[in-house]
């Protein structure tokens, strides 16, 4: 087993294939949460990121990313002795006192080894809680009289980073600029299909949904959905989720994931996913090691 050190977005299937391998209701990861997590990061915010990824072969069984004094981590289950290597490599990564670990309650091998390593379980932070909706019976998406439902185009990605900007600078001002956006839309799995968004009648956007299908796995993942601040609660959010995901069973999917946060202190999209009908499942466990 080698670790080779994380040398750019080309590694990036490399972690993908991990996560899609191992997927299952257990599995804290998507794929498309590591194509949005990572594309949709500023260069500067990226150049602070430390990754490894430990493999066989061609094969990649575990991989660890950190973020300041952050770590998360995917191990194959199959291979748990691997969580105490990347959790040495993450205290070798960091001179921070504090170290924190994030990681879906049913993730036994990783909960195991953080307890083995002196990480305890840490609450009063935020946390997420993932949501599941089999695609069967999707109620039919309506927007008010005026405005358009429909896919982006590829083309069209200036809109489409300002509808980002606008649902998402309540609390601070958003880095997704056109350019960031463009690197999203050119991540793997990104398609154009799967990536909605409400136009007002002046030809703005106002809202949008974003889902990456897995093709394998049958699986989508919603990451992410806004609507401007000035349009809410207008059943734009749930139009635009709807139509997103019709579009996802049309493309072979069988069932969608998204991962909202399950604290109360973000309870509104928690709320709109499952006024579309997801069902809260499995929740992220925050763990620290104090040094
Ligand atoms: C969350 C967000 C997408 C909702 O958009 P929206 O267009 O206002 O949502 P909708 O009008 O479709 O709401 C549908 C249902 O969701 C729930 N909901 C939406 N916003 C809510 C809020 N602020 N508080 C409580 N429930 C809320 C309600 O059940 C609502 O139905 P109702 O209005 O009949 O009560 C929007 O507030 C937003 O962009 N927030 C910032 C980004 C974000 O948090 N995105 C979601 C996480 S990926």
């Amino acid at each position: 087993m080698q670790r080779q050190d994380y040398t750019g977005p080309d590694d990036l299937r490399a972690l993908q294939e991990l996560v899609r391998r191992t997927y299952s209701v257990d599995s804290r990861f998507h794929v498309g949460d590591l194509a949005w997590e990572y594309s949709s990061a500023a260069p500067a915010r990226q150049a602070g990121w430390r990754l490894a990824l430990w493999r066989e072969g061609n094969e990649v069984f575990a991989w660890g990313w950190v973020e300041g004094n952050d770590l998360l981590m995917v191990v194959d289950p199959a291979r748990p002795d691997l969580a105490t290597e990347v959790l040495a490599w993450f205290r070798e990564s960091t001179e921070a006192e504090s170290l924190g670990c994030s990681v879906l309650e049913s993730e036994t091998h990783l909960i195991e080894a953080l307890a083995a390593d002196g990480f305890r379980v840490h609450e009063g932070d935020p946390f997420f809680t993932h949501h599941t909706l089999a695609l069967t019976d999707l109620s039919t998406p309506v927007v008010p009289a005026g405005f358009t439902l429909r896919p982006a185009q590829l083309h069209e990605v200036e809109q489409r980073a300002a509808v980002h900007r606008a649902a998402w600078s309540d609390l601070q001002p958003s880095k997704v600029t056109a350019q960031v956006m463009g690197a999203v839309m050119s991540t793997w799995p990104y398609r154009p299909e799967l990536d909605w968004v409400v136009v007002a009648p002046d030809g703005e956007f106002v809202a949008s949904a974003l889902i990456w299908l897995d093709e394998e796995n049958q699986a989508g993942l919603v990451e992410p959905v806004g609507c401007a601040p000035a349009y809410r609660r207008q059943g734009l959010a749930q139009a635009v989720n709807l139509g997103a995901l019709h579009a996802l069973r049309d493309l072979g999917g069988v069932e969608a994931r998204v991962c909202p946060r399950g604290d109360d202190d973000y309870p509104q999209a928690r709320r709109l996913y499952q006024s579309i009908g997801f069902q809260p499942g499995l929740r992220t466990v925050n763990h620290r090691l104090d040094l």
